[in-house]
């Protein structure tokens, strides 16, 4: 009896503290990120983003060819509308509050494609990859990248996984995979 009782109990705990965990994830910036991840010898993936197109899509957004497109299509500022913001930030449409330590400014970031990590960043969880993802981490794959690289995209080109991918990967050379 006892042991069934206490069993209960476990397993009730366990599921709450899943469910809390689940629901307060929240976004906390790549500076976060990087004071892990910019060492050249386990891939600099921080150095990688900051050159990777995804960190310069917000200045996209006041490009020429923005300005171009908001003014033909009545767009008061595309850097501020949620339109363009949707794929060219780090953007939660339905937790704003959750944004935590994120800005706009850092556009496609860290988060937008491995998930928001006040959880998951802890490095008891980063070097258990199960525990990571439990903990909100997302190892991203093609439909990761189609969330954004699609036709409600006015300036989209053909998206190709593998080419794409190549373009911005980042590996951790002393991953043992
Ligand atoms: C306190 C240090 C620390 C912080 C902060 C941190 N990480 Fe990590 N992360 C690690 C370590 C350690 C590993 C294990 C691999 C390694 O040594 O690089 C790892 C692994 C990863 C992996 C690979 C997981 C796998 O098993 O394939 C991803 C993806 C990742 N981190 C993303 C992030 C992102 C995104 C952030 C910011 C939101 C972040 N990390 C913040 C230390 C950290
Ligand atoms: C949150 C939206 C979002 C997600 C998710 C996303 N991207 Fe992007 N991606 C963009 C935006 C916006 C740009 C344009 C950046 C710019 O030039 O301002 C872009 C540009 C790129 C480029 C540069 C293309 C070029 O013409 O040079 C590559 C490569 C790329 N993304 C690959 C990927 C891959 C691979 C994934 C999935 C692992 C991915 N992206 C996920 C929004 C996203
Ligand atoms: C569905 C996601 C999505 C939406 C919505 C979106 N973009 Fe983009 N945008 C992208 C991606 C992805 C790219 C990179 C395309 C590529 O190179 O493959 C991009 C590229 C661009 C570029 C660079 C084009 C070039 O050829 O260099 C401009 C400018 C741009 N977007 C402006 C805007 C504006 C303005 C809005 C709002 C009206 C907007 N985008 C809405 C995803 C999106
Ligand atoms: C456009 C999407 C995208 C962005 C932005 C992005 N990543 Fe990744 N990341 C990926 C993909 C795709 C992989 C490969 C996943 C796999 O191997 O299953 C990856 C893998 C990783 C790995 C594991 C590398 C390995 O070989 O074990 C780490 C660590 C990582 N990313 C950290 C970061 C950090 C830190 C940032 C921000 C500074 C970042 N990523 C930004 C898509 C992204």
């Amino acid at each position: 009896m006892q042991i069934k009782r206490n069993l209960f109990l476990m397993c009730l705990t366990l599921l709450l503290a899943a469910s809390v965990s689940a629901q307060t994830f929240k976004y906390i910036g790549a500076d976060k990120c990087k004071m892990c991840h910019n060492k050249p010898a386990t891939g600099d993936q921080y150095g990688k983003w900051l050159k990777d197109p995804h960190a310069q899509s917000m200045k996209t957004l006041s490009s020429q060819a923005a300005l171009d497109y908001a003014k033909k299509n009545g767009i008061a500022d595309a850097s501020k509308d949620a339109k363009c913001l949707k794929c060219h930030s780090t953007f939660d449409k339905a937790e704003a509050s959750l944004r935590g330590g994120i800005t706009q400014a850092e556009g496609v970031s860290c988060e937008s494609c491995h998930g928001p990590g006040s959880a998951y960043k802890s490095p008891v969880f980063m070097k258990n990859k199960e525990q990571a993802m439990k903990n909100g981490l997302i190892l991203p794959d093609k439909n990761t990248c189609i969330a954004c690289h699609n036709k409600e995209n006015p300036f989209y080109k053909e998206f190709n996984f593998e080419t794409y991918s190549k373009k911005i990967a980042h590996p951790n050379p002393a991953a043992k995979k």
